[in-house]
């Protein structure tokens, strides 16, 4: 299929193209690097032996959307282009609504002008807020706790109007749980622009020498360790979910939401220790207050995924903790080395 991947250029976009081209797609990438560097795209085509188209633009800007979709003519778009940094949204909320929300109406307007119906949009289990059980299953109230959050619900939301408004349009809104990890090769990976907010990539830093130590936001949480629990899925599982989505989705008309985790929960002290384990290098730690906002625990029910897409997660924590260390030990200043 010909399939247009806003915000490609990115941590999951970049590793969702790699597994595309693989398996014989076109793909093209509109991206306006505010949140990633070209230099992933030249790794991703050398891994992949195969060409892509690549356009620098925003989903904010009509008119190069028009070019780009006369011209590529894709029959699906994967969006994952949006900015999501929570702290970020806390302080600049109408620059996060203008970017993801004004710009996924932009992106969805001018699929319909060109007959594009099928759509897999990069939502995320911070629609759920606070649990009211758990594990969050894709029926949980829906009631976002920052700025960020609320930009993926609305954009949901309008998706959900969009695909219900246009009898032959399909959905799948995809709902990450907090996707770690890098490709195998060490070659693609997180490369955050400023100081980590994600406790994987500090903690990578952390190995390598970049950061002093890692603050682990809370010990007193009501888990096995006091600490956060969460439900790390490796990217490489996440990029095989989208192209479950997109075959699902080129069969299908409608909109389904479906939850993307393993079903397991994963502390902050488990996870630092399967870091160690896994670089061999000491993580220096301490515990501080907990961070405004965070939950205590979140996992998935992966059940709708199982179902509707036949996928299911494969890879363990070891695997994304090797992962990460690989790339970052070979990246230690990321894609700007
Ligand atoms: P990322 O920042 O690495 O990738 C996003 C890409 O979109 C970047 O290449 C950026 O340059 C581009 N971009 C941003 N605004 C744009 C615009 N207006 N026009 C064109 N391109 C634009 O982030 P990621 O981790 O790969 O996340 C991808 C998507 O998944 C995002 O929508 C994010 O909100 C969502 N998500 C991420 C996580 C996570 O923990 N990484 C969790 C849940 C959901
Ligand atoms: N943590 C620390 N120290 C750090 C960073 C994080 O202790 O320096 C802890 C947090 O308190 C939490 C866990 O590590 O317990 C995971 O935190 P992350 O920031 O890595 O992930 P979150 O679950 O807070 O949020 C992530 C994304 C959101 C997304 C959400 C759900 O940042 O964008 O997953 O998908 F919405």
């Amino acid at each position: 299929m010909r399939v247009l991947l806003t915000g490609g250029a990115g941590y999951i976009g970049s590793h969702t193209l790699l597994k595309l081209l693989r398996q014989g797609h076109e793909a093209l990438v509109l991206d306006n690097f505010s949140n990633s560097s070209p230099r992933a795209l030249g790794r991703v085509k050398q891994l992949a032996q195969a060409d892509f188209e690549v356009r620098e633009g925003s989903i904010c800007d009509a008119e190069r959307l028009d070019q780009v979709f006369a011209e590529f003519r894709p029959e699906a778009v994967i969006h994952f282009a949006g900015l999501k940094a929570v702290g970020e949204s806390n302080e600049k909320p109408l620059h996060y609504y203008a970017q993801n929300v004004s710009g996924s109406i932009t992106l969805l307007a001018a699929m319909q002008k060109h007959d594009c119906r099928q759509m897999v949009f990069s939502s995320s289990a911070t629609v759920y807020g606070d649990a009211a059980y758990l594990p969050y299953d894709e029926a949980h109230p829906l009631q976002p706790t920052n700025p960020y959050g609320r930009t993926k619900l609305f954009i949901e939301e309008i998706i959900r109007d969009w695909a219900a408004s246009w009898p032959d349009a399909s959905a799948v809104l995809l709902r990450y749980f907090n996707p770690v990890g890098a490709d195998p090769s060490g070659q693609i990976g997180e490369d955050p622009q400023a100081i980590p907010n994600n406790l994987v990539p500090y903690i990578a830093q952390v190995a390598v020498g970049r950061l002093p130590f890692l603050s682990i936001f809370g010990g007193d949480y009501d888990t096995r360790d006091g600490t956060g629990e969460r439900d790390y899925i490796h990217v490489e599982d996440l990029a095989a979910a989208h192209l479950a989505a997109v075959s699902f989705g080129h069969s299908q008309t409608g909109c389904e939401a479906i939850n993307i985790g393993t079903g397991h929960g994963t502390t902050v002290l488990e996870l630092l220790r399967a870091f160690e384990r896994a670089s061999g290098r000491k993580v220096p730690h301490k515990i501080v207050a907990e961070r405004a906002g965070d939950v205590a625990r979140s996992f998935a029910s992966v059940t709708k995924a199982r179902t509707l897409l036949g996928w299911q997660a494969e890879r363990n924590l070891d695997d994304m903790c090797h992962s990460t260390w690989n790339w970052q030990s070979r990246n230690p200043d990321g894609y700007d080395a």
